[in-house]
C-alpha cells in the first residue's frame, strides 16, 4: 500500500446518473469515459465508481448477482476496460465499489445455498430455525421491518440487514472469505486501483446477534472478530498490490477508525465515518431533522482532525448516493447568490480539513435536493419501504410530514441526473431519463459554470489547486478557533512552516471573527469579491488565507 491516498482528491460517480452515452435514458460506462476530460479539468485524480456489476435492479446496484459480470445497462467489460485505460492515460486511478456484506439473492451461492441444507454453500449465508414459529429475534432491517424472510423451501430465514432481496453473506465462512479475496484479486490484476467497501463495518456480527432466540434488535456492527478479518484480507489481498482503500462504517469512532485507518497499513487507507452527517438527526429516526447546531458540527471534526492526526486518515466528505445534497442541507439553496456562495463556503471548509476529500458528481456545481412532490416518485427501496412503514403501517406520520422528511433527508435527492446543460434532460440522455432531472438543470449545470470564473466549479478547482500546492493542507495540524460560535466555523492548520487560516460563516447574518482568529495575510480563495473590514464577514462569506509570520 503506498500513501498516494494522502494526495488523492476523489470524485465519485454514480453511472447510472452521470451521462448516458447510447440513449436508452440510463447513465452507462462509455457515459463516464466520454466525460473524464470533465472530472480531470476539475482536478480530480481518482474516482470512486458506484456498483457496476450484474444486479437484480432492487437497490441501486447494491444487490450483486455476479461480481466479475457487468449489469447489461452499463454496457460490457470492453466498456469498462476502455474506461480504466482511458482514465489511466489521463492520470486518473479508479476504485470500485466492493459490496461483500451481501450479495443478490439472484447471485449463483444463494440459489445453491437456499436450494438445500447439506450444500457447503448452506454456510455462505446466515440462516436459522425459527423461534417459536415464527422470526428467529428481533433483528430490523435497515430499510424497515424485520431482518428475517422465511424461505419456503426448508422452512428456515435468512439474514438480510437490508433488502429481503440482499442476503447477509457468513464472514465467519472461511470460503466466503477466500470467495471474496478471490474476486478482489481478479479486479486488481485487471488493473484497478483499489476499493470502497459497503457497510464494511457489518462484516463480522456477533454470532449471539444471530442466534434464534427470540431476542431483541442488536448491534450488529463492528463485531469481535472485524479487525481480524481485515487483517486477513489486507495479507492477503490489500498489501500485495499498490492500493487506495476506504470502508462505509457508519458505526466508526475516533478510537476504532486508530485501527481501521492505521497509518501503518494493517487494514484500510481510511473510512467514511457517519458523525458529521448525523448532526442535524432528530433521536428518534434518521427521517426527521433537526435545524443544525454549529457548536456541535465543529466539535465532530475537531474530535475526527486532532483525534487520528499522526496516527490514522481522514476522508472528507459532504455528499454521496445516500445523503441529501449539502448546498441544500447546511447551507442555502433559496435563492441563486446565497445558493453559489454556501456552496464555495461548504467546500472550502471541507477541503482544507486533513483527509482526502471525496466530491460526489454535481456538488461541484452546487446542485440541489429534487422537489419532489409524492411518494409515487420515488424510486429508492429506502425511501419507499419507510413510507408504508411510518405512514401505512404504523400511522406514525401523515403523508405530508412524511414526504416533508424524503424532501430533505432521501436519497433520491443525490440520485437525479447530472446537470450537464440548460437544454431537455440537462443534456444527460437523448430520450426519456430512468429518473427525472431537477427542473433547476435550465440555471444549474456544468455548461454553464466551466470556465466562468466565479462558478462553484471554479471555486472546487482551486480547492483543489490550493490543496496540491500547500503541503500544509496535507500535513498541517488542525487547530479549531472559536468552538462555541454559532455561526463561525475558524479553523487553522499548522505545519511548523505556514499558517493557514479558514473562514467560513454558516449563517444568513453578518458574523464577527473574535480576537483569536486574527487574519493578517495573503488571500488565496474568497466568496466575495469585495474587500472589506478584516475582521467581519458578511452572510456565508468564506477566505482561506495564509497567515504573516
Ligand atoms: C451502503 C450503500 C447504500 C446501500 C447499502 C446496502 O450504505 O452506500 O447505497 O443501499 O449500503 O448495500
Ligand atoms: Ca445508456
Amino acid at each position: 500500500m503506498g500513501d498516494w491516498f494522502k494526495r488523492a482528491v476523489v470524485y465519485q460517480v454514480y453511472p447510472k446518473s452521470f451521462m448516458d452515452a447510447n440513449g436508452d435514458g440510463i447513465g452507462d460506462l462509455r457515459g463516464v469515459t466520454e466525460k473524464l476530460d470533465y472530472i480531470h479539468e476539475l482536478g480530480a485524480n481518482v474516482i470512486w465508481l458506484n456498483p457496476i456489476y450484474k444486479n437484480s435492479g432492487v437497490d441501486g446496484g447494491y444487490d450483486i448477482s455476479d461480481y466479475r459480470a457487468i449489469a447489461p445497462e452499463f454496457g460490457t467489460m470492453e466498456d469498462f476496460d476502455e474506461l480504466l485505460r482511458q482514465a489511466h492515460a489521463r492520470g486518473i486511478r479508479i476504485i470500485m465499489d466492493l459490496v461483500v456484506n451481501h450479495t443478490s439473492t439472484e447471485h449463483a451461492w444463494f440459489k445453491e445455498s437456499r436450494a438445500n441444507k447439506d450444500t457447503p454453500k448452506r454456510d455462505f449465508y446466515v440462516w436459522r430455525p425459527p423461534f417459536e414459529g415464527g422470526v428467529p429475534n428481533g433483528e430490523r432491517s435497515i430499510f424497515s421491518g424485520s431482518a428475517w424472510e422465511k424461505d419456503e423451501a426448508t422452512g428456515e430465514y435468512y439474514l438480510h440487514m437490508f433488502a429481503k432481496e440482499q442476503a447477509d453473506l457468513n464472514w465467519h465462512n472461511e470460503q466466503v472469505r477466500q470467495g471474496v479475496y478471490d474476486m478482489m484479486r481478479w479486479w486488481l490484476d485487471k488493473g484497478i486501483d483499489g476499493f470502497r467497501m459497503d457497510v464494511i463495518d457489518m462484516i463480522a456480527k456477533p454470532e449471539e446477534a444471530l442466534a434464534s432466540d427470540g431476542g431483541p434488535h442488536r448491534n450488529v456492527s463492528t463485531g469481535p472478530k472485524e479487525h481480524l478479518y481485515l487483517r486477513e484480507m489486507n495479507r492477503e489481498v490489500l498489501s500485495r498490490y499498490d492500493t487506495m482503500t476506504v470502508g462505509e462504517t457508519s458505526s466508526a469512532t475516533v478510537e476504532s477508525a486508530a485501527d481501521y485507518a492505521n497509518l501503518d497499513g494493517s487494514e484500510l487507507s481510511m473510512i467514511f465515518q457517519f458523525q458529521h452527517v448525523s448532526v442535524d438527526e432528530a433521536p428518534k429516526y434518521k427521517w426527521c431533522t433537526d435545524p443544525l447546531h454549529l457548536p456541535k458540527l465543529k466539535c465532530v471534526f475537531d474530535k475526527w482532525e486532532t483525534g487520528l492526526y499522526g496516527k490514522a486518515w481522514n476522508s472528507l466528505y459532504w455528499n454521496n448516493h445516500d445523503q441529501p445534497r449539502i448546498v441544500s442541507r447546511f447551507g442555502c439553496d433559496s435563492d441563486e447568490a446565497s445558493r453559489v456562495r454556501s456552496a464555495k463556503m461548504l467546500g472550502a471548509c471541507l477541503h482544507m480539513m486533513q483527509g482526502t476529500p471525496y466530491i460526489y458528481q454535481g456538488e461541484e456545481l452546487g446542485m440541489t435536493n429534487y422537489p419532489m412532490k409524492s411518494i409515487d416518485e420515488s424510486l429508492d427501496v429506502e425511501s419507499i419501504n419507510a413510507y408504508h412503514e411510518l405512514v401505512e403501517e404504523k400511522h406514525e406520520m401523515t403523508p405530508e410530514q412524511m414526504m416533508a422528511c424524503i424532501r430533505r433527508k432521501g436519497r433520491d435527492n443525490a440520485r437525479t441526473p447530472m446537470q450537464w446543460t440548460a437544454e431537455k434532460n440537462a443534456g444527460f440522455t437523448h430520450s426519456k431519463p430512468w429518473m427525472p432531472v431537477n427542473p433547476n438543470h435550465t440555471v444549474i449545470n456544468a455548461q454553464a459554470q466551466v470556465g466562468d470564473l466565479d462558478s462553484v466549479f471554479s471555486f472546487y478547482q482551486k480547492l483543489i489547486r490550493i490543496r496540491q500546492e500547500y503541503d500544509v493542507v496535507i500535513d498541517g495540524r488542525f487547530e479549531l478557533l472559536m468552538p462555541e460560535d454559532e455561526q463561525v466555523f475558524a479553523y487553522i492548520r499548522d505545519d511548523g512552516k505556514q499558517r493557514m487560516l479558514v473562514i467560513c460563516n454558516f449563517s444568513d447574518r453578518d458574523a464577527v471573527l473574535t480576537a483569536d482568529a486574527q487574519m493578517e495575510g495573503q488571500i488565496l480563495i474568497g466568496n466575495y469579491h469585495e474587500e472589506r473590514e478584516k475582521q467581519k464577514l458578511r452572510p456565508t462569506e468564506t477566505r482561506i488565507v495564509i497567515l504573516k509570520e
